[in-house]
């Protein structure tokens, strides 16, 4: 057990382990959004106003900020609602357009393990009569280049890989895959929803065509994101009205959020190589408790390339259900993606966990303020809840 601690779980509302389902907006974040809900409440479209005017501005500097920290051109930073929204413009806006040009559907490549953000647009498009091959990871959750040049087909014209897995947080080989996507002219969506903020990279540098982000994910607010589009590849609109996003995405701008949004991606940007030094101490501490007191704990996924904020174990021969249930009132975590349903996670069966495995599964996501004294009180809530339902 951890050493310096009490018996008793000295906590009355359960301590939040998972921040890689959202993230409190910060308090920056909010002071920069502030002056866009009633001061400066018009229309970045309309320029004949005051308010209009400076909402425009903001906008425009909020998209340089952003295009500033990936290395791409501002034109290139196109606002959605969010990651899903992003990743449904990539894939079926540029899978649509690729038809329309080729006249007729063809092969898209991804990987079983994706966020269903990426999977349901997928199947759409299977609807429409594209053609998907899903690629299974290696037991570690990771995609390896091989397995990917061995699915592309003569028609292959897009493979969409995430950054970083939101359940595992392993990290995808993606230059080498991108490498490969350059070399046969097929285009590279990358869902970096959970990398954005976390590890450092630029779109061009690792030769990505579209890169999906979202703001919620970062200490931003909800209901905001981005795609970033290609200067090459084709890309068609999903809805139609006015001009804005160049008709890529119509509708009024969300100027706090588009405001909020590049002032968090700012923050965490400033503050990543720090932070990210000290969770990994802090979470390497948290699995060797849990090893330690937790006899045979699988870790799923690759430890090595993974981002340092995240754990993901199975704690064998417990029941899933009553394990979650227990360590409700003590942390706040999960057991898969926010957006599972309750269902046991695709992520880990497709590593080979059982049902059983699956559903005995954690996700912990440490934040940017979690502390040495949080991850004594998070491994000690596991240790004697994973004691108690053996016992
Ligand atoms: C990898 C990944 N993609 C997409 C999404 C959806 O993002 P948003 O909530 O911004 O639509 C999430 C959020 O859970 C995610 O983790």
């Amino acid at each position: 057990m951890p050493s310096n601690l009490s018996s008793e779980f000295p906590r009355n509302t359960p301590l939040a382990v998972d921040y890689q389902t959202s993230t409190p907006c910060l308090g920056r974040v909010l002071q920069a959004m502030e002056p866009y809900w009633e001061k400066n409440w018009n229309n970045p479209s309309n320029r004949n106003t005051h308010s209009g005017l400076k909402a425009a501005a903001a906008i425009s500097l909020a998209r340089d900020q952003l295009a500033l920290l990936l290395k791409v051109k501002s034109e290139r930073i196109i606002f959605t609602s969010g990651a899903t929204e992003s990743n449904n413009l990539a894939l079926l806006g540029h899978a649509r357009a690729k038809a329309k040009d080729n006249q007729s559907p063809g092969h898209l490549i991804t990987v079983s393990t994706e966020h269903s953000a990426v999977l349901n647009p997928l199947m759409q498009l299977q609807r429409e009569g594209f053609r998907v091959t899903q690629l299974q990871p290696d037991k570690d959750g990771l995609i390896d280049k091989e397995a990917v040049a061995r699915a592309i087909k003569k028609d292959t014209f897009m493979i969409s890989i995430m950054m970083a897995n939101n359940e595992i947080g392993v990290l995808q080989p993606i230059s080498e895959i991108a490498g490969l996507c350059k070399d046969k002219n097929i285009a590279f969506h990358s869902d970096a929803a959970q990398a954005f903020g976390y590890i450092p990279f630029k779109p061009d540098s690792l030769g990505i065509d579209f890169v999906s982000l979202s703001g919620h994910k970062i200490y931003g607010p909800k209901g905001i994101g981005v795609l970033v589009i290609s200067p090459t590849f084709p890309i068609q609109p999903l809805q139609w009205g006015g001009n804005q996003e160049m008709g890529l995405r119509p509708g009024s701008l969300a100027v706090p959020l588009i405001i909020g949004m590049a002032k968090a991606a700012e923050i965490m940007t400033q503050e990543l190589i720090e932070r990210n030094k000290r969770l990994l101490i802090l979470r390497n501490k948290l699995l060797e408790q849990l090893q330690m007191n937790i006899p045979n704990l699988i870790i799923n996924g690759s430890l090595k390339k993974r981002l340092v904020h995240n754990l993901n174990i199975t704690i064998p021969d417990v029941n899933g259900i009553r394990l979650h249930r227990a360590l409700k009132s003590l942390i706040s975590c999960s057991s898969g993606s926010a957006c599972s349903n309750g269902k046991p996670s695709h992520v880990l069966k497709a590593l080979g966990r059982s049902k059983q495995e699956a559903e005995a599964s954690i996700r912990l996501s440490l934040g940017r303020k979690t502390s040495e004294n949080d991850i004594d009180q998070i491994s000690l809530g596991i240790i004697k809840t994973v004691k108690n339902l053996k016992n």
